[in-house]
């Protein structure tokens, strides 16, 4: 018996080995951490449970009998984050570069079934060669299996993808699909085909950071959403992400305690509209100011700045926020916008988790650039997602909601549940200077003092229009309220809410207008 435990600690110690000490050294010396390490930084300290630690590729073609090494790069098992389990993989570079072959995708494939079963996320950590090329054909194999449970996956558990290394070629699409994609800056890329080709095809020079590094995708392609210093800024990152979400879609997200008093008055809120309709304010101030403490977990910081959403905490309730951003491009929707809010309020319905709207939106934004690039499919995802969601819908209209934006942005026409105006909200189909330049043109031309008749026809219609009580005589205001008081509505509404039950007719899926 102790012959076959000690062969048993012999071969354990040796999966513990990846590729080998010098490989280990030459990863660090890139400023990253190995497949083992990032998992502990992951997970709660001895919480990790593996799988499959000896699993070999059994393809030997190309020398590969020689290179075979247990486990087959990569570490897969479960653990536990703040002692909510979760599934994982965790791909390890120093063994022949993280490239996948059929063992390492079935290891992957084993824990993700394993979640789909027991309804619990997946994180992957991502740093990958790709395909692994002397398995050809059965690697690509391998990656659909993954894509296929990532979209059987979706919608059931939440899957969150970590970018640590180089991720190429068509595995770039599983990341894609899941939820959420983070990035470590200078160490990551993501692409579909590398400089080398581009330069061949197109003749275009570009660097691997500048065609596919993390700014680039945090601020340009909106593939990632979050963007970390380093592998171990990005697992702390990833545990923070974790703490809003529920373990499935059939769970309501993880309530929290907290000492923040929910009748908290937030008085700087009574002054942050500034007195000018066309002057910008930050509407991250009003999101700051209502929730829990001030912590806001902002998602695609870098991207479509003229929305924010990201996640935060409302008497302990997670709640995900979506904000028209009136300090960048006044606040209008264009197609990055529309497509960032869109996948964001559907994730939400997905999990349970309540949405909060702050709504300053002059409308969409204009120009033949939009219009080509397909603002309106782009904005109908928007809308769809919004008028399919049934989580708690909250809008707080904090000064403009102009036009089909106003539609948008959770009305009450679309199942808003409570939907609240503050005394500068401006709620109409368009801004006054634009209204009355159509419907009083011929009475404008025609007056003897042209600018004098314009101006007095603005304020007539500013007085009529530019504030939320027309529309709240007709009920799509529920209520008009002191800026100041903002936060304790909103946890009055989400403890009403906490029980709603609401229904979409039944189909095999709807068709999001892509
Ligand atoms: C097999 C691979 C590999 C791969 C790397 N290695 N990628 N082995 N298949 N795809 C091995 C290398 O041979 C090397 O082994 C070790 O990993 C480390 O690689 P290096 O090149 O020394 O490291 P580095 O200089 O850091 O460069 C990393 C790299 C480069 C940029 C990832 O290795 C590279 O370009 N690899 C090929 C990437 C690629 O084209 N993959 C296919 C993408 S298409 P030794 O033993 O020499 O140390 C794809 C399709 C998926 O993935 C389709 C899904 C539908």
């Amino acid at each position: 018996m102790v012959s076959k435990l000690d062969r048993m600690k012999e071969l354990r110690a040796r999966t513990l080995e990846g590729g080998g000490q010098a490989r280990i050294d030459a990863h660090h010396e890139k400023g990253r951490l190995t497949a083992r390490e990032r998992l502990d930084l992951l997970l709660d300290q001895g919480s990790f449970v593996e799988y499959d630690r000896y699993v070999e590729t059994s393809c030997s073609d190309f020398g590969l009998a020689d290179k075979r090494v247990p486990g087959d790069g990569v570490v897969t098992g479960h653990g536990c984050i703040d002692g909510r389990p979760v599934f994982v993989f965790s791909q390890d570079f120093t063994v022949l570069g993280g490239s996948l072959g059929p063992a390492h995708a079935a290891k992957i494939c084993k824990v993700m079934d394993q979640a789909l079963k027991v309804g619990v996320p997946v994180i992957g950590l991502n740093d990958s060669g790709g395909a692994r090329i002397q398995e050809g054909v059965a690697a690509l194999g391998g990656y659909a299996d993954i894509f296929l449970r990532n979209t059987l996956a979706s919608g059931v558990v939440p899957q969150i993808s970590a970018i640590l290394g180089p991720c190429a070629g068509g595995a770039v699409y599983s990341p894609a699909i899941t939820d959420f994609v983070a990035m470590v800056e200078s160490t990551s890329y993501m692409f579909v085909t590398g400089p080398q080709v581009v330069k061949t095809v197109t003749h275009e020079e570009v660097t691997t950071e500048d065609l596919g590094g993390a700014r680039v995708h945090a601020s340009k392609s909106g593939v990632s959403h979050f963007t970390a210093a380093n592998d171990a800024d990005a697992m702390g990152l990833l545990r923070r992400l974790f703490s809003f979400l529920p373990l499935n879609n059939r769970e309501d997200p993880p309530i929290g305690r907290t000492d923040d008093d929910p009748e908290r008055a937030a008085a700087e809120l009574n002054d942050l509209i500034p007195d000018s309709p066309n002057k910008p304010y930050d509407i991250k101030r009003a999101i700051t100011a209502v929730v829990d403490h001030g912590d806001f977990l902002e998602v695609h910081e870098n991207y479509a700045k003229n929305l924010v959403i990201g996640f935060a905490r409302i008497e302990g309730r997670p709640v995900g926020i979506v904000a028209n951003q009136p300090a960048h491009l006044a606040g209008t929707l264009d197609s990055d916008a529309s497509l960032k809010g869109a996948r964001f309020v559907r994730f939400c319905d997905c999990f349970n988790i309540p949405l909060i709207t702050f709504e300053d939106v002059p409308g969409f934004l204009p120009g033949t650039e939009q219009e080509h690039g397909g603002i309106i499919k782009h904005g109908a995802k928007l809308l769809f997602a919004y008028c399919e969601a049934t989580v708690p819908k909250i809008t707080v209209i904090t000064r403009k909601a102009y036009g089909g934006a106003y539609d948008v942005m959770n009305s009450k026409h679309i199942r808003g549940d409570l939907n609240l105006a503050w005394p500068t909200a401006e709620i109409a189909v368009m801004g006054p200077a634009g209204a009355v330049e159509i419907i009083f043109r011929k009475k404008i031309k025609e007056a003897d003092d042209p600018a004098k008749e314009k101006d007095a026809l603005t304020r007539d219609y500013e007085k009529h229009f530019a504030n939320p009580y027309e529309a709240a005589k007709r009920g799509f205001i529920d209520d008009v309220i002191e800026p100041s008081e903002t936060r304790y509505h909103l946890v009055r509404g989400l403890r009403l809410l906490e029980t709603k039950r609401d229904e979409n007719p039944p189909k095999k899926h709807g068709n999001l207008p892509l």
